[in-house]
This record gives C-alpha cells, sequence and structure tokens, in this order.
C-alpha cells in the first residue's frame, strides 16, 4: 500500500523542482527531479533534503562539484540501487507520455520487471493499467514474440476474477500491456496492513482465485507466477488474479532470480517443479504457488523463509512444511490441510486440479471435512485427542470422519496406543495420589 500511496500524486513538472537541481547535474531531466522523488518515496524526510541543498550550495560557492546523487549515497540516504530505480521509473515515465490512444494518469506500481500506470483509453473514455517494460526488453526478440503471443492469447480470456487483458503494443522503444484497472489493492497490500488474515477473508481470496486458475486452465494458460502481488482485491471485495499470460514470456527461476533481494520478492511462491526447470509445467504448479500465497496470508510468514533465493529454492525442494495452523492455531483443521495439500512438493499427491480444490474449499465452508486433502496425524493433533479424550469430551468430528486408507489405519492404531497410554499414566498417577 505504502508504494501505492507515495506514488499518488503525479510527478510534477520539471519546472517546479528547480531549486532541488544540483550544481553538478548532467542532465535536466533526473536529476532535477531528484530531490522530490527521493522525498516522495519516503527516502528522505522534507528536512533532509533542505540540509543537502544547503551543502550543495556551500560546496558550489567554494568552487566544488557535488551531484546531489553522490550526496544523498554518501550520507548513507539512498543507495545505488535505489537511485537506478528512480532513474528508471523515471525514464520509462517520461517515454510512456506518448502512447497513442491512452492518456496517461500516474504510476500505479512497479514490478521487479515493468512499472504500471493508470491511463485513460481516450476511445472507449474508459480507466485502463498499462504495464510498461523496460528497454532492455526490446532487444530480446523471443522475449518480444511470446510477449506479443501471450499478450493476445490472455485478451481472449474472460472471467470476473481474472484482470482482463486489453492490449499489447510498442511506443518508442517500450513494449507495452494495456489490461482493466482495478481500483483496490493488492493481497500483498493487505498483508501489510493486517500482518496475517483470518481464515474467513483468506478462504474467498482462495476461492476466487481458485475459480480463476480454473478458467484459465481450462483454456490452456499456466500463469506461473501466482503469488499476493498478482492477486487484485477490488474496493468493493472482488478479486482478480493479475498479470495471466505475462510471466511465459520468461523462464521461471530467470524470473524468479529478477526479483532477488527485494523485500518479499524472492522466490517464495514457485513451485519445486518449475524450480527444477521442468519443461512440463502442468496446472498444478499454479495450485502450488496460489498455496504458498495463502499459507503466507494466514500466517504471516512465507512457508520456506531463506537466507537469499537459492537457500528459498532449496527449501520448496526439500523442507518439510510447518502446517499452517501450527503457526495461526484459529486455522480449522480443513482449511490448514487443504493449503497443505495445495503445497505438497511432488506433483502426483498435491490437487490435480482447481476444481478439486474448489471441491475441498466448498465443503470446508459448508462445515465439512475436505474430500481429498486428508488429515497429517502429527502430535499436535493427537495431544489435541489425547485432551479432549480424557476431558471426557468427544473426538473431535475431524478425527471420526477420516477416511480409513491402509495409512490412515495404521496412525488411528497408533493414536488410540499412546491414547491408552496416556489414559493408564493418568489411571496409575490417581491410584497413587
Ligand atoms: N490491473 C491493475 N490495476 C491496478 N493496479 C495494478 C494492476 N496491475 C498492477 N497494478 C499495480 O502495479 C504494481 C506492479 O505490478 P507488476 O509490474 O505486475 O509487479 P508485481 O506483480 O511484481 O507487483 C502492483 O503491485 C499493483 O500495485
Ligand atoms: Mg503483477
Amino acid at each position: 500500500m505504502s508504494d501505492q500511496k507515495n506514488n499518488e500524486s503525479n510527478i510534477p513538472e520539471e519546472s517546479t523542482a528547480k531549486s532541488n537541481r544540483s550544481p553538478g547535474a548532467s542532465t535536466f531531466g533526473f536529476d532535477t527531479m531528484l530531490g522530490k522523488l527521493v522525498v516522495e518515496n519516503g527516502l528522505i524526510t522534507p528536512e533532509e533534503l533542505i540540509e543537502c541543498n544547503a551543502i550543495l550550495e556551500e560546496a558550489a560557492g567554494s568552487g566544488t562539484v557535488h551531484t546531489l546523487t553522490d550526496l544523498l549515497i554518501n550520507h548513507n540516504y539512498v543507495t545505488n540501487r535505489q537511485i537506478d530505480r528512480l532513474q528508471s521509473d523515471f525514464d520509462t515515465r517520461k517515454s510512456t507520455q506518448r502512447i497513442e490512444g491512452y492518456k496517461i494518469i500516474r504510476k500505479l506500481g512497479a514490478g521487479a520487471m515493468a512499472t504500471v500506470f493508470l491511463a485513460v483509453q481516450e476511445s472507449l473514455d474508459r480507466p485502463v493499467a498499462i504495464k510498461v517494460l523496460p528497454t532492455k526488453f526490446s532487444d530480446n526478440k523471443e522475449f518480444i514474440d511470446r510477449f506479443y503471443k501471450e499478450g493476445r492469447a490472455a485478451a481472449k480470456l474472460n472471467h470476473p476474477n481474472i484482470v482482463q487483458a486489453y492490449d499489447v503494443g510498442l511506443s518508442g522503444e517500450h513494449h507495452f500491456f494495456v489490461m482493466e484497472f482495478v481500483d483496490g489493492i493488492t493481497a500483498f497490500d493487505r498483508l501489510e496492513e493486517e500482518k496475517q488474515l483470518g481464515e474467513k477473508e483468506a478462504i474467498q481470496i482462495l476461492r476466487q482465485v481458485a475459480c480463476a486458475l480454473q478458467h484459465a486452465h481450462e483454456k490452456g494458460f499456466i500463469h506461473r507466477d501466482v503469488k499476493p502481488k498478482n492477486i487484485m482485491i477490488s474496493s468493493k471485495g472482488d478479486v482478480k488474479l493479475a498479470d495471466l499470460g505475462l510471466a511465459r514470456a520468461m523462464s521461471d527461476v530467470e524470473t524468479a532470480e529478477a526479483e532477488a533481494g527485494r523485500a518479499y520478492g524472492t522466490p517464495y511462491y514457485i513451485s519445486p517443479e518449475q524450480i527444477r526447470g521442468k519443461v512440463d509445467i502442468t496446472p498444478a504448479a499454479d495450485i502450488y504457488s496460489l498455496g504458498a500465497t495463502i499459507y503466507h496470508l494466514v500466517t504471516g510468514r512465507v512457508p520456506f523463509p531463506g537466507k537469499n533465493p537459492s537457500d528459498v529454492m532449496h527449501r520448496h525442494l526439500k523442507q518439510d512444511l510447518v502446517p499452517p495452523d501450527h503457526i495461526n492455531d484459529s486455522l480449522s483443521a480443513g482449511f490448514s490441510q487443504i493449503i497443505e495439500m495445495m503445497m505438497v512438493k511432488d506433483v502426483p499427491h498435491r490437487y490435480r486440479n482447481a476444481s478439486d480444490l474448489i471441491d475441498d474449499i466448498d465443503a470446508v465452508l459448508a462445515g465439512d471435512q475436505p474430500n481429498f486433502a486428508q488429515p497429517t496425524l502429527d502430535f499436535a493433533m493427537l495431544s489435541k485427542v489425547a485432551k479432549s479424550t480424557s476431558s471426557g469430551a468427544p473426538v473431535s468430528p475431524q478425527i471420526e470422519s477420516t477416511k480409513v486408507d491402509g495409512k490412515g489405519l495404521m496412525s488411528l492404531f497408533l493414536a488410540f496406543l499412546i491414547i491408552s497410554v496416556i489414559a493408564n499414566l493418568i489411571l496409575i498417577a490417581v491410584l497413587l495420589v
């Protein structure tokens, strides 16, 4: 949300920022705007900017030439990387002013590879969101071909839970993608507001994105980049999956690595098979990423935190998942089981498709047990069972209605064995007292 808020105002006319122009500024444009941009983006306070300008003027008076960029970096107000990013946003915005047929209103946000603007499509007088790719992609013919092909194909999808793709095009050196404007926030913004969402809200998000995936998968699309920032929540509460048909243009690991180092941008949601670079990625990959996304929403933690992208990816491949209801114990067992089944590492044991997932979500919403996801009998659950039997309360219906297969029978037997040992110990203790 903060990014969106910071960018709410139009970038002002260059003339308004002349006073910030550093004596050593080489180009009229970005340098003259820099002071304004760093303040707008919350990197420094207006007071700090005044201080910097005073230092610059003093230096100029003594014949020394500094740039505001150098000063900001030397004082550790900003990093080189932040300056690069501001510069790239600024350049994109300047060259985007002239996308024919569209009037740019303001910047909505920026991801690892592109900047998104709010614009008005003049012919239809409707608001649209335009995603503009940086020029570095213009030279990559293979990328551009795929970008156009997928963009056109995505425009044929039509579903209330999918951000509608409208158009793809080229303006100057920038390729762009025009889509439905969603007046709202992303699930990522929601997470920043609340830190952790409750089951009621999260299951609604899950269901609507699962419906979006069901539609896309049936039409032959795999999203490949489901994550909190690609889930938009409109001000009316409608949930829409964004960027369908865009991720395909790059390899999955390339996409994930492009985000490395950004807060929340590491490959926290990528499926194990995408990490392995499998060519035959199936809809199950999107189900895994959606599972990881919902896990983050309801626990406030990514499923596999790590030191760096490769550490995170290694954990997706090897580390056991901590069940979400072990972190947020207000979650129902059924909902937690659904998330776990979405995140099974081995594709054949994950949900086969979004329809099965939706069936399970509807079962949980109706107060029943999921049909496909099975409870994992673990110690936390056993102690719950033990507590309820020793207190005379009935065993939770979730255990009673467990589908009994070979593995389940064995687990049930073990559970009763442990319960009877605990009961006997209590009995002995009572007799001894
Ligand atoms: N269709 C849209 N309507 C409104 N805002 C959007 C839309 N698409 C993207 N945005 C905003 O632009 C930001 C950047 O989007 P994007 O470039 O896809 O990067 P990412 O998905 O990594 O955030 C998003 O986080 C969101 O705030
Ligand atoms: Mg996006």
